[in-house]
């Protein structure tokens, strides 16, 4: 068992990061010390980790485990209703803790029951997916979705503890690998060894057998901490650097009908972000080529914009929460490990997309 930790203060919140391989213990320790009531497990686990979590109900007579239908459906009132009467039922109070085994749909319902119950109890993490472990984990967002909106409803609420086990990653490959297109993105926005260690892969397989996996997984987690930590509720910009490939990504989902997954739709999007940056700014595009090599050692489908997703783009762009007064932040990679933002029209962006749109 090895593992790395660091802690970080944001205002009005300590969050301490565990990463390691096979760190069970370390989970059941943090379950013990923080008074956990309640566990929450996604069911895409209960195959193979119901014997675990069975251990834990016996061994810790107070801690009860809810088992619920992960995925985007679970983010709901409704599921929200559900899980609140559950922490009622199971005496939680305000010295009381809920975790959560999953990836960032179970984290995101939990921890906005967390922020709300009681106007907030103790919340722990042990994110099980990749997605989880790099990003949702990390920075305090939660929230639940409206029939309009993802994310509509929510807060920002850090876990006191997220505990980052690598042995989950090893099941569940063909989703878990939509995680390492995260990963790249941090490698561009600030760290290029994180890129070097990727391409010394064959395959996602071969990742996560490597037990340079749980150093990555750290570094990254690192870098988004640091990041939100300078902005910890979104006002100062701070964070915008870690849309790098996400205003693109998440116009290619939303013009698809969410038919292309996030991970797929944020891969494409940093490429396209830096060919238009490219020719917006007159500066080299760093990012393509090594995007494009990294998609294809990962198995990452390497779409293409359809002729009758143009204008859905387009449209997704122009309407996109991010755009304020006419203007649009885009994030531009100078060289690999290093990102600004730049602040444009949001005219002259999309004419730079129509133009993209046009000869691709
Ligand atoms: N709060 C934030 O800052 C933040 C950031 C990014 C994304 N998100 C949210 O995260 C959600 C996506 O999270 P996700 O990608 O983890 O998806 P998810 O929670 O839907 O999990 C994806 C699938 O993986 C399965 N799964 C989970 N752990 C597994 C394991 N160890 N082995 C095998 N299967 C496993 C689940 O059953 C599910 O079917 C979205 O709702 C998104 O809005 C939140």
């Amino acid at each position: 068992m090895l593992e790395q930790t660091f802690s970080c203060s944001i205002p009005a919140a300590e969050c301490r990061i565990v990463v390691g391989r096979d760190i069970q213990g370390i989970m059941v320790s943090a379950i013990e010390k923080s008074k956990t009531g309640l566990i929450v497990a996604g069911a895409g686990l209960i195959d193979s980790w119901e014997n675990f979590f069975q251990e834990i109900e016996k061994s810790l007579p107070n801690v009860k485990v809810a088992r619920v239908n992960d995925g985007e459906g679970l983010k709901t009132f409704d599921s929200y209703i559900d899980l609140i009467k559950v922490m009622r039922t199971c005496r939680l109070d305000r010295g009381s803790s809920i975790a959560y085994f999953g990836g960032g749909t179970v984290g995101d319902l939990t921890g906005f029951c967390a922020s709300t119950y009681m106007r907030g109890i103790g919340l722990i993490a042990f994110p099980t997916t990749l997605l989880a472990m790099v990003d949702s984990s990390i920075g305090g967002k939660n929230g639940i979705d409206l029939s309009d909106g993802k994310n509509a409803v929510g807060t920002f609420y850090n876990p006191n503890i997220v505990v980052a086990d690598t042995v989950f990653l090893e099941k569940g490959i063909e989703y878990q690998k939509q995680g390492i297109a995260e990963i790249v993105k941090y490698g561009f926005i600030h760290d290029y060894s994180i890129i070097n260690s990727l391409q010394s892969f064959s395959d996602y397989r071969a990742l996560t057998k490597s037990p340079l996996l749980p150093d990555i997984v750290f570094k990254c987690a690192q870098i988004k901490m640091n990041i939100v930590s300078n902005d910890p509720e979104e006002r100062s910009g701070g964070r915008e650097l870690l849309n790098f490939g996400h205003t693109v990504g998440h116009a290619i989902e939303m013009a698809s009908g969410y038919m292309i997954p996030h991970g797929t739709a944020v891969m494409r999007g940093m490429q396209i972000e830096s060919q238009i940056a490219s020719e917006m700014l007159g500066m080299k595009d760093v990012v393509s080529e090594l995007a494009g090599d990294l998609a294809e050692r990962f198995n990452i489908k390497q779409i293409s914009i359809e002729h009758g997703m143009k204008q859905n783009l387009l449209d997704a762009i122009k309407y996109d929460k991010k755009v304020r007064s006419g203007k649009i932040t885009v994030q531009v990679v100078d060289r690999p490990g290093s990102c600004r933002n730049v602040v444009v029209g949001v005219d002259k962006y999309l004419e730079a997309l129509n133009k993209w749109l046009k000869e691709n």
